[in-house]
C-alpha cells in the first residue's frame, strides 16, 4: 500500500531537490561574470522563500497532471511569472560562510523533466529590473543549451532594452497578446504574482481574470509589508499604492487587518470563486514577518481537484517557518544531526 512520506522525509526531499537544481544551474554558469541572486540580505532573511517555491511547485505539479492528462493531448499549459527576479535565490547562514543557492519560480519550472508530459509549454517571465531580465534570459539559454533538460524550454522575456517599459502592470498587455497567438489549442495558464511589496495592481489582476476562465492565479499577499505601508497611509504615495493594489478607495478599508479578506472577496466577485490561503512565515529573529499565498481558481464541476494540494501543504508546514528550513539545511548537508524532530 502507498505509504505517505513522514514530514521529515518530505521536507528533506524538497530541500535536497532545490539544492540539487541550484547546483546544476550554477554549474552551467561557472566562470561567468553576470551572476546575481535574489533577496540575499543577511543570514536571517530569505529562508522562507524555500517554503514559497516548494508550495508553488507542489501546486503546479498537481495542476499540470490534470491539465496535461491524456484526455487533453493538444492542451497547452503556460506559466506566467510577473515578478521573476534573476532566477536563482541565495540564502546564507553562519555569517554568510554557508549558503544555499536554489531556483526561484521560473527556473524551477524550467528545470522540470520534459521527458514526462507534465511541464509548461511556455514560460513567460518579467522583472522591472533590467539586469534581472538579462540574467534570467542567460540562465534559460544555458539550460536550453545543456543536457540537463531533455527538450527545449519555450520562453518569453520582454525586450532587453533599458528604456523599455518593464513594469509588469504594462507588460501584461504584451504577454496576454502573445498567449492569444499561442492559444490556438485549448489552453490553461498559471499566473504567479510574487509581490514583494504592493507591486501588481488590482487592475492587472482583473485583466488576467477577464482574459480567460482557465487562468489560475497564485498571488503573494504581502501582509507584513502591507501593514508597514498602511502605517504611512497619511502620505499620498502610500495611500495611492494601497488604493491601486487593492483597487478601491482607502476609506472603504476599515483596517489593515481586514485588507486581505477584502482582497479575497474581490477575487471571488471577479470570477475566482475558490480562493485558498497558505501562510509563509519567517520565524526566528525576523519574528512576525509573513505573507500569504492566495491560490485563486474559478469554480469547476469537480471543484478543481488539484486544489486539495493546499490542504496537504497547510498540514506539512503547520509548524514550519523559514527558520526551520535553515536548520533543515544543516541536516540535509549532514553538518549537524537533527536536534529538532519533525514527524
Ligand atoms: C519577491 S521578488 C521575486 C522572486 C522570484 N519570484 C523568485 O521566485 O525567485 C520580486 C521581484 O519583483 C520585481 N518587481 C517589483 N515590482 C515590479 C513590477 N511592477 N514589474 C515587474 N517586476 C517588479 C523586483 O525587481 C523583484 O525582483
Amino acid at each position: 500500500m502507498f505509504k505517505k512520506k513522514n514530514n521529515f522525509d518530505y521536507h528533506q526531499e524538497n530541500l535536497n531537490n532545490l539544492e540539487e537544481k541550484g547546483k546544476i544551474i550554477s554549474e552551467l554558469e561557472k566562470g561567468e561574470k553576470w551572476k546575481k541572486y535574489g533577496e540575499n540580505k543577511n543570514d536571517n532573511q530569505g529562508w522562507w522563500m524555500v517554503i514559497k517555491v516548494v508550495a508553488v511547485s507542489k501546486y503546479w505539479g498537481a495542476h499540470l497532471k490534470i491539465h496535461k492528462s491524456k484526455k487533453f493531448p493538444d492542451k497547452k499549459v503556460f506559466l506566467v511569472d510577473l515578478l521573476s527576479g534573476p532566477g536563482l535565490c541565495e540564502v546564507t547562514k553562519n555569517d554568510k560562510k554557508e549558503k544555499l543557492i536554489f531556483p526561484g519560480i521560473t527556473l524551477f519550472a524550467a528545470s522540470r523533466n520534459q521527458n514526462t508530459r507534465y511541464y509548461f509549454d511556455k514560460i513567460y517571465a518579467n522583472d522591472l529590473d533590467f539586469e534581472n531580465r538579462i540574467i534570467l534570459k542567460n540562465r534559460l539559454k544555458n539550460l536550453n543549451q545543456s543536457n540537463v533538460i531533455s527538450g527545449k524550454i519555450d520562453y518569453y522575456i520582454p525586450k532587453i532594452d533599458q528604456k523599455y517599459k518593464s513594469d509588469s502592470n504594462l507588460i501584461i498587455e504584451d504577454i496576454l497578446e502573445d498567449i492569444k497567438k499561442e492559444g490556438k489549442n485549448f489552453f490553461a495558464c498559471l499566473f504567479v504574482i510574487d509581490n514583494q511589496a504592493l507591486n501588481i495592481k488590482w487592475e492587472t489582476i482583473e485583466k488576467i481574470i477577464k482574459f480567460h476562465e482557465y487562468c489560475d492565479l497564485i498571488i503573494n499577499f504581502p501582509n507584513t509589508i502591507f501593514n508597514r505601508i498602511w502605517g504611512n497611509r497619511k502620505h499620498e504615495g502610500a495611500r495611492k499604492k494601497i488604493e491601486s493594489f487593492m483597487g478601491m478607495p482607502i476609506n472603504e478599508i476599515n483596517s489593515n487587518n481586514e485588507a486581505m479578506e477584502l482582497y479575497i472577496k474581490k477575487l471571488k466577485e471577479a470570477g475566482k470563486e475558490i480562493v485558498k490561503k497558505f501562510e509563509v512565515r519567517a520565524g526566528g529573529t525576523t519574528g512576525g514577518f509573513h505573507y500569504t499565498l492566495l491560490f485563486a481558481v474559478r469554480k469547476t464541476a469537480n471543484d478543481s481537484s488539484w486544489m486539495s494540494i493546499i490542504k496537504d501543504l497547510r498540514k506539512r508546514y503547520a509548524n514550519m517557518t523559514g527558520e526551520h528550513i535553515k536548520h533543515f539545511f544543516d541536516i540535509t548537508s549532514n553538518k549537524q544531526k537533527s536536534l529538532i524532530t519533525y514527524s
